[in-house]
């Protein structure tokens, strides 16, 4: 008898169940969820479905999703970079090492944008990255005249990519603008998700981080080197509404750098409690609107 054993086809849940574990040790935060992304994605299809019939991989996708799966364990590399995929404010968007992972958190800024925002405003994405925020508000408020600036063009490809494939069909559509900070736009409202991480931040990091791009991340050593000249920027274009996400510490620096540039500012929390968005009104058009209270209070 020779002692050649025929493996037993795998499924996709005993995938799930071998790797789980792998992953939890490589101290991976979310190790089953991450497991059954990455099988599913190498599967080509969605975690639901591949639940429901629990499919045998063959060959192909079997190498596919242990490469993926090595991948997230061993170089941390994040799931949103090996699927190419991120859900944001209920949008798949596609994303890539150009760009930020969007963040949930950023929906808090893309939720005050929306209950703030006068109509018809024109409103500047600054930092756009893959275009979460304009892509969001585009679709969200297709009243608004929105421009998506980056600094990093080939962000900008990755917006563009977003914009075509989740355009309002009645909305005014999106313009880009490679420009830093405020390039030569004018209008009345900022909007921006900036790089806000200190410098000396970096080694204590999670190594996620280490696979996305510096400049979307790092802004000098207090992490406000873009926050602080954007709001100068605001400030002489007479910028009326401006919205800044930041870091849990630096809500009452941005609130104070706001507030020295004439706003009336607000600091507000996202859902762990962090302060996370400053939003500021300039002092004159103070207060807010019936329709601008009324929205608030719908958020709140
Ligand atoms: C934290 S990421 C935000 C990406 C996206 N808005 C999001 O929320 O997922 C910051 C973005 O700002 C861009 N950026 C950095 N410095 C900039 C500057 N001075 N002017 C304009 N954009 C800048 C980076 O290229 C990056 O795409």
């Amino acid at each position: 008898m020779d002692g050649a054993v025929n493996e037993p086809p795998t499924r996709a849940t005993d995938l799930v169940r071998r790797w789980t574990p792998v992953l939890r040790d490589a101290a991976v935060d979310t190790p089953r969820l991450d497991a059954e992304l990455l099988i599913a994605h190498a599967l080509g299809c969605d975690r639901h479905r591949m639940f429901l019939d629990d499919p045998i991989l063959d060959d192909a996708q079997l190498a596919r999703a242990e490469s993926l799966l090595r991948h997230r364990s061993t170089d941390r590399v994040p799931v949103a970079y090996l699927t190419e995929t991120r859900w944001f404010d209920e949008l798949e968007l596609h994303v890539d090492r150009r760009v930020l992972v969007p963040r949930p958190e950023t929906e808090l800024l893309v939720e005050l944008t929306v209950a703030l925002a006068p109509q018809d405003a024109t409103v500047i994405d600054v930092g756009t990255g893959s275009g979460a925020i304009a892509v969001s508000l585009a679709r969200r408020r297709p009243d608004l005249r929105i421009t998506a600036s980056d600094i990093d063009e080939a962000a900008l490809d990755v917006a563009r990519r977003n914009a075509d494939r989740h355009q309002h069909p009645g909305g005014m559509g999106i313009a880009f603008q490679h420009a830093s900070l405020l390039g030569d736009w004018a209008g009345e409202v900022v909007v921006s998700n900036p790089p806000y991480v200190e410098e000396t931040a970096r080694s204590s990091l999670a190594p996620e981080l280490d696979h996305e791009p510096d400049h979307a991340l790092y802004a000098g050593n207090d992490g406000l080197d873009v926050i602080r000249p954007l709001i100068q920027q605001s400030r002489e274009r007479h910028v009326g509404l401006v919205l800044i996400e930041h870091g849990y510490a630096q809500g009452t620096a941005v609130h104070a750098l706001l507030g020295a540039a004439g706003y009336r500012a607000t600091t507000e929390r996202d859902l762990a409690g962090h302060d996370r968005v400053t939003w500021a009104l300039r002092a004159d058009l103070w207060p807010l609107s019936a329709e601008q209270q009324a929205a608030l209070r719908l958020l709140a």
